[in-house]
């Protein structure tokens, strides 16, 4: 019989996980939460995951959350439900835990936008400038960054800059562009965007809320600026969870990838929550590469504790600087 572990490299470089059958009369949720006592692992999951993913986890949040929560843990497995660029920033958190990821493949357009090579030469033309680095970048990158940021704290860390020191702001250009107009800060801004976050269609929108006139508008700030300039509420998907439940209103169009839908509606379970509809003719804006993990993959990758997320010990040194960094000037804001 062939071993799975020998295979398992050729399979992780062409799918990114470990392709096996699984036993489809399996109760995945019971043996996942076995494998879970037995390797003292702790399932970290993005809101984005699916339903189901995000109801077996130990603790589901934004990208502050979630690295705030790989910091701390005391779980030897640290079994990431999200996208790579968040496996490693745990990796980085946690060096001497072992990081899995369901898929390797589960990258992020944000992070892709701003490949470090490319971003080493840029910085060059800006010597004076310090970088602010959305985390949704990869980790070599974050050893080219000064300061992280998410979109939860980004606004107080550039406040924490002071005024007179220029800044280069990467990838995401409308988060950029929304803390310039925020902050009054005027900083050079990498030219990257979410694939999910720029595909709403203002027009369609607009029609949405003729129909549902009582229906808030809240969006994400990696939205382009004419649906942020529409908006009622604008934050990162903790924020926008948080405003749901403490508002008077009970409709909302929600401008962000759909899986936060599945948290407001648990907690608000007698409001309405709209997913603001794409420019193009698919009625869900979901991202391909959170949802590129599944209950299976996740059991699969429990069961063998891989793909894992191995990082150059010097990528880990220089990068997590600007990750602790962002966590020290957040827990300093009260966030
Ligand atoms: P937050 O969850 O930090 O708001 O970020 C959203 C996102 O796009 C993660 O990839
Ligand atoms: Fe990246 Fe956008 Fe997907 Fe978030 S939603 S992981 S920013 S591509």
């Amino acid at each position: 019989m062939t071993n799975i572990l020998e295979l398992a490299p050729q399979q992780l470089e062409k799918f990114g996980y470990l392709d096996l059958d699984v036993d489809p009369t399996l109760d995945l949720v019971e043996e996942i939460n076995k494998l879970k006592k037995e390797k003292n692992a702790i399932i970290l999951a993005h809101y984005y995951q699916e339903p189901d993913i995000q109801d077996i986890a130990d603790y589901i949040g934004d990208s502050l959350g979630l690295s705030q929560e790989a910091a701390r843990t005391e779980a030897d497995i640290i079994v990431f439900a999200g996208v790579h660029f968040m496996a490693e920033t745990a990796k980085m958190l946690s060096p001497h835990k072992k990081v899995i990821l369901p898929d390797l493949k589960a990258g992020c357009s944000l992070a892709d936008a701003c490949p470090a090579p490319l971003f080493k030469e840029f910085k060059k033309k800006y010597p004076d400038h310090i970088v602010v680095s959305y985390v949704n970048t990869t980790a070599e990158m974050k050893t080219l960054t000064d300061i992280c940021c998410t979109s939860t704290n980004a606004v107080q860390i550039i406040e924490s800059i002071p005024k007179d020191q220029p800044i280069i702001f990467a990838p995401d250009i409308n988060l950029g562009r929304y803390l310039v107009k925020k902050t009054g800060r005027d900083m050079v801004l990498w030219n990257g965007a979410c694939m999910v976050h720029e595909i709403f269609s203002a027009e369609k929108i607009a029609k949405l809320q003729i129909r549902h006139p009582k229906a808030l508008l809240i969006a994400h700030p990696e939205c382009e600026s004419h649906i942020l300039e529409k908006a009622h509420y604008i934050g990162s998907t903790t924020g926008l969870l948080k405003f749901t439940m403490r508002s008077e209103a009970t409709e909302f169009i929600v401008a962000t990838e759909a899986g936060i839908i599945h948290q407001m509606e648990k907690a608000s379970p007698h409001k309405t929550f709209i997913p603001a509809p794409p420019e193009n003719t698919c009625a869900c804006n979901e991202c391909p590469h959170m949802k590129r993990n599944t209950l299976e993959k996740l059991y699969v990758c429990m069961k063998y504790e891989l793909p894992e997320v191995i990082l150059p010990d010097w990528v880990i040194r220089e990068g997590v600087k600007s990750i602790d960094r962002m966590l020290e000037i957040s827990a300093a804001a009260g966030l």
